[in-house]
C-alpha cells in the first residue's frame, strides 16, 4: 500500500515545525523533523570535539548516533540516552546544523534514517529538501516561506517564550546567513520542488496556514 507523504520545505523560521506538527496530529500521521537530525549531529560533534568540517568523522557519527523522539504532551529528544531537547532548540545548534548539513557525506549518511520515517498511515516531513531529494515521490508538497524580518520576529518571540535570551538584530542577521548557506550549498540546497505549492505566511495566522495545508490533503 502506498504511504501518503506531505512534504513541507522552506527557510528557517517560516513556521514549518508548528504547522507540520499540527497537520500531522490532525491527520494522525507520523512526523519527521529532519532539521532535528542535523541539529543532533551538530550537538554530538560538539560533545565529542569533532570539527564541523571533518566530513569523515561526522558521517561516522551520523551513522552510529542513536536518536529517539519521545512524544508525550511535548516532544523530547534523546541522543545516545541523553536528553537534548533544550540544546536542540538553541540558535547556536541551528547554525552548527546548517554547517554540517552542507557536507555531502553527512547528507548521505542521514538519508536512509529519514526515509525510514515513511510508514502508514502517512508522513508529514519538514525540512529543506523533503520534496526535492528525500521524498520526491510525495503526493503533496508545500514550500512555506515568510519575509526574513517576519521570520526573525517570530523566532525572537519563540525564544523569549522559552526563556532564552535573544537579540532581534542579531537573529535577523543569523537568519540571513543561514538562508544563504542553506540555499547556496552544492548538495540538496533549499529549493522549491517544481510540483510544490507555494505559501507565503508573512501575513497569515498560523491557524490559517494549517487550514490551507489541510485543505490540500483533503
Ligand atoms: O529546520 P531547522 O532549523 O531545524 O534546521 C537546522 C539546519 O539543518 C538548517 O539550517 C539546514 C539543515 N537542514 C537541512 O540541510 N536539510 C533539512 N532537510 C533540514 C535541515
Amino acid at each position: 500500500m502506498t504511504v501518503p507523504v506531505l512534504t513541507i520545505d522552506g527557510p528557517s523560521g517560516a513556521g514549518k515545525g508548528t504547522v507540520s506538527r499540527a497537520v500531522a496530529a490532525k491527520l494522525g500521521w507520523h512526523y519527521l523533523d529532519s532539521g532535528a537530525l542535523y541539529r543532533a549531529l551538530a550537538l554530538a560533534a560538539q560533545k565529542q570535539a569533532i570539527n564541523l568540517q571533518d566530513q569523515t568523522s561526522l558521517a561516522e557519527v551520523a551513522q552510529t548516533m542513536s536518536l529517539e523522539f519521545i512524544c508525550a504532551s511535548q516532544v523530547s529528544v534523546m541522543l545516545d540516552g541523553e536528553e537534548i531537547t533544550r540544546q536542540l532548540g538553541l540558535e547556536s545548534t541551528g547554525n552548527a546544523a546548517s554547517i554540517v548539513a552542507a557536507l555531502p557525506a553527512v547528507r548521505q549518511a542521514l538519508l536512509q534514517k529519514q526515509k525510514d520515517f515513511k510508514r502508514l498511515p502517512g508522513l508529514v516531513a519538514d525540512g529543506r529538501d523533503m520534496g526535492t531529494v528525500v521524498f520526491p515521490e510525495a503526493r503533496t508538497k508545500v514550500f512555506l516561506t515568510a519575509s526574513a524580518i517576519k521570520r526573525a520576529e517570530r523566532r525572537y518571540k519563540q525564544l523569549k517564550e522559552k526563556g532564552i535570551d535573544a537579540n532581534l538584530t542579531l537573529l535577523a542577521k543569523e537568519i540571513e546567513d543561514r538562508d544563504r548557506r542553506d540555499s547556496e550549498r552544492k548538495i540538496a540546497p533549499l529549493a522549491m520542488a517544481a510540483d510544490a505549492i507555494f505559501i507565503d505566511s508573512s501575513d497569515m495566522t498560523q491557524d490559517a496556514v494549517i487550514q490551507e495545508v489541510l485543505s490540500l490533503i483533503r
